[in-house]
């Protein structure tokens, strides 16, 4: 019998890390937070406040610092999500370390916390990364994946499930697999971590615990994992969630609340009017109130609620923001409209 797994707490709590600044996704981020921003329909952070709760948290921490102001009105303390959500905020921001530090004071429960980065879409399995944290008693556990190339990754050499190095963006990293932004931290290691000042967990604290002798692992996995960070990733992340080659409870829920609907791989508000000519194709998000009017042609693009597409309009790989007006005849690739500083 595993001991050490019964001894040791569960995990209820976690935190959300959402402050960042999202300069990758300029201009998407200018008026919305990485985390605010919609895929397959819905803000980002639901998807993983569900995956949360799916695995057996009960309360979370948002720790929010730019545009912090959006977060409460949409998820308010939690209810609707079945979950505890409270925000802890950073007048400035303090980091990912910092800001963690600064999540915990609000956290309700004992026993390790599960840390999100706002910023990625995985279909790993946290049950089994936080039952390895608990039966080996380690300090923190960190979800790890595999890439072709890692050099802007965090990257980690391991023997075993043990960590033995980490280091942040590199230019020759010896090994591909990467931190996958998912931690499983014991209450100790978050107390170690400095509060009041800026400070990062990846470039710091990681590198730091391990050359204290401090029981990181590794639970590595090939579950379906991306970062959502540029706008490509963006729109992969909404097209994969479609297709299914990514999972979403919180996306299954949408589905199943009718709102939407999926037509050839495309996720489309049935609010939306869309002219019988008009093609919608390659994973296009049509969200609720858009008009497309006849000959339109959208592949692989998102369209903001409210937005009006005109005849005979060709868009690709584009996003379009809420309530902006396309004209007719307009072709476009690779582009953004209406998102102003
Ligand atoms: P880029 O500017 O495009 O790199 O994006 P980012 O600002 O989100 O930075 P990064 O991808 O490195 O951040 C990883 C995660 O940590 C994201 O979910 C961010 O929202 C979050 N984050 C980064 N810095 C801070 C911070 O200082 N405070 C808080 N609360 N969250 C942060």
């Amino acid at each position: 019998m595993d001991t050490l797994a019964t001894a040791q707490p569960l995990a209820t709590s976690a935190i959300l890390l959402v402050g960042g600044f999202g300069t990758r996704l300029q201009p998407l981020t200018f008026q919305t937070p990485k985390p605010m921003l919609r895929v397959a329909g819905i803000p980002f952070t639901e998807h993983q406040i569900a995956k949360a709760r799916a695995a057996g948290i009960k309360e979370i921490v948002l720790a929010t610092s730019y545009m912090a102001e959006v977060f409460e009105p949409y998820f308010g303390d939690g209810t609707r999500f079945g979950i505890k959500i409270s925000y802890a905020l950073e007048e400035k921001a303090l980091g990912t370390g910092g800001a963690i530090a600064n999540a915990a004071k609000l956290l309700e429960h004992d026993g390790p916390v599960v840390i999100f980065n706002g910023d990625v879409l995985s279909s790993h399995d946290l049950k089994a990364q936080i039952a390895l944290h608990r039966s080996q008693g380690a300090d923190v556990t960190l979800h790890l994946t595999e890439v072709a190339d890692a050099r802007a990754f965090g990257v980690v050499e391991m023997e075993g499930e043990r960590i033995l190095s980490f280091r942040e963006k590199m230019e020759n990293p010896p090994t591909n697999i990467i931190n996958a932004g998912c931690y499983v931290f014991s209450r100790s290691a978050i107390d170690a971590i400095p509060s009041e000042r800026v400070v990062s967990v990846e470039r710091e604290i990681f590198p730091e615990l391990i050359s204290r002798g401090a029981k990181l692992l590794g639970y590595v996995d090939t579950a379906y994992w991306l970062d959502i960070g540029t706008p490509a990733a963006l729109l992969k992340a909404t097209v994969d969630l479609i297709s299914g080659s990514a999972q979403s409870i919180a996306f299954d829920e949408l589905l199943a609340g009718g709102t939407y609907y999926e037509n050839e791989g495309c996720l489309i508000a049935r609010t939306a009017e869309l002219d019988p000519t008009a093609t919608i194709e390659s994973g296009s998000l049509i969200s609720n109130h858009v008009k497309v009017a006849a000959g339109a042609r959208l592949s692989g693009s998102i369209i903001g609620e409210g937005a009006r597409i005109g005849t005979e309009v060709r868009l690709s790989n584009t996003f379009v923001a809420p309530q902006s007006e396309i004209p007719s005849g307009f072709i476009a690739q690779n582009q953004f409209f209406g998102f102003s500083e």
